[in-house]
C-alpha cells in the first residue's frame, strides 16, 4: 500500500475498508468487486425490459468508501442510495463517486433501519458482521424486490477486530424469509453451495418478492470471478486512480464556479 492521503487514511481506517486501487492488492479487488457485480447482475436481469418511469431505489447498507454504489448506479434506470455510520466514508464516497443517480447519507443503522424508507432493492456487502446484531437488524429492512447481502462466512474470532459478528453460518439467518444462499471463495468465484468454492470465505443471502425467479434461475453458477479489466491489472492503477480522481474533482469545482 502506497502513502495515503488524511481522507484515505480515515477512510481505511487500520483494514476497515476497502479502496480500489489505494488500500489492497489486485486479488482483493476481485474477491470484493465480485460481490457487488453478482448483484448488479441480478438487478439489471430483474429490471432487463422494464418500462418503468420512476427510477428504481437501491440502497446499499454499510457502503464504505462508495464504489460498490457506483458499480450499481451504472444499471440503466436505478438510484443508489449508500448509507454508511462513518462521515468520512460518506465524504470521500461523494467526493469519489458523486453522481445524479448517487446519494451517500450518514446514518448509524441501527437507528436507520427501523424506520428506513422502503426500496426496491436493499443490499448489504461485507457490513453487517460489522454491527451488533447486525443480521437480525437487516432482516428488518424495507425492501419490495429482493434483499441481497453477504457477510463472512464462519469466520474466527481473532481475524478482524472491527467485526462484532463471527461463526457466521446459514442458521444464523433464521430471521429471514425463504433465504437463497450463495457462497463465495477467496478467489472471487461464487457458487450455490460452500463446496463449490475454493477456500470459502462469505456467505450470501437472497430473499425475493413472490413472483422473482430464484437466484440459480437467473445467475449460472459457479460464477466465475471478476475479471479486471487492462487498467484495474496495471501496476500503475492506484497512480491513474489518483490522477483520474484529481481531474475529476477538478472539473466538479470548476463546474461548481461557472
Ligand atoms: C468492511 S466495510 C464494507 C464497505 C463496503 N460495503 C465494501 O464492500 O467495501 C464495512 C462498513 O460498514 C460500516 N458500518 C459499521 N457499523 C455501521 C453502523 N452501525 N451503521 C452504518 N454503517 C456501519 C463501516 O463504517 C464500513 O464502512
Amino acid at each position: 500500500m502506497g502513502r495515503l492521503t488524511p481522507l484515505e487514511s480515515q477512510v481505511y481506517n487500520d483494514g476497515e475498508r476497502f479502496i480500489p486501487g489505494v488500500t489492497h492488492n489486485l486479488p482483493e479487488l476481485v474477491r470484493h468487486r465480485s460481490s457487488y457485480e453478482l448483484y448488479k447482475e441480478l438487478i439489471a436481469a430483474d429490471l432487463a425490459g422494464s418500462e418503468r418511469s420512476e427510477p428504481v431505489t437501491i440502497v446499499d447498507l454499510g457502503s464504505g468508501a462508495g464504489w460498490g454504489v457506483a458499480i450499481l448506479a451504472t444499471i440503466p434506470g436505478v438510484h443508489v442510495t449508500g448509507v454508511d455510520v462513518s462521515a468520512e466514508a460518506v465524504k470521500y464516497a461523494e467526493e469519489e463517486h458523486g453522481a445524479a443517480n448517487i446519494t451517500f447519507e450518514v446514518h448509524d443503522l441501527a437507528k436507520y433501519v427501523p424506520d428506513m424508507p422502503t426500496f426496491d432493492y436493499v443490499v448489504s456487502r461485507g457490513a453487517l458482521e460489522h454491527v451488533v446484531d447486525g443480521l437480525n437488524l437487516a432482516a428488518g429492512a424495507k425492501w419490495r424486490e429482493r434483499l441481497i447481502i453477504d457477510v463472512p462466512y464462519d469466520e474466527a474470532y481473532d481475524e478482524n477486530h472491527h467485526h462484532e459478528l463471527i461463526h457466521i453460518k446459514e442458521e444464523h439467518f433464521e430471521a429471514y424469509e425463504s433465504p437463497s444462499f450463495f457462497y463465495e471463495g477467496m478467489d472471487g468465484a461464487i457458487g450455490l453451495a460452500v463446496g463449490d468454492v475454493e477456500d470459502c470465505n462469505m456467505i450470501g443471502c437472497v430473499c425475493s418478492r413472490e413472483g422473482l425467479p430464484l437466484l440459480a434461475d437467473v445467475i449460472a453458477f459457479p460464477r466465475a470471478p471478476w475479471a479486471p479489466g487492462e487498467n484495474e491489472a496495471s501496476e500503475l492503477y492506484a497512480w491513474k486512480r489518483k490522477r483520474n480522481s484529481f481531474f475529476r474533482r477538478l472539473r466538479r469545482f470548476l463546474r461548481g464556479k461557472r
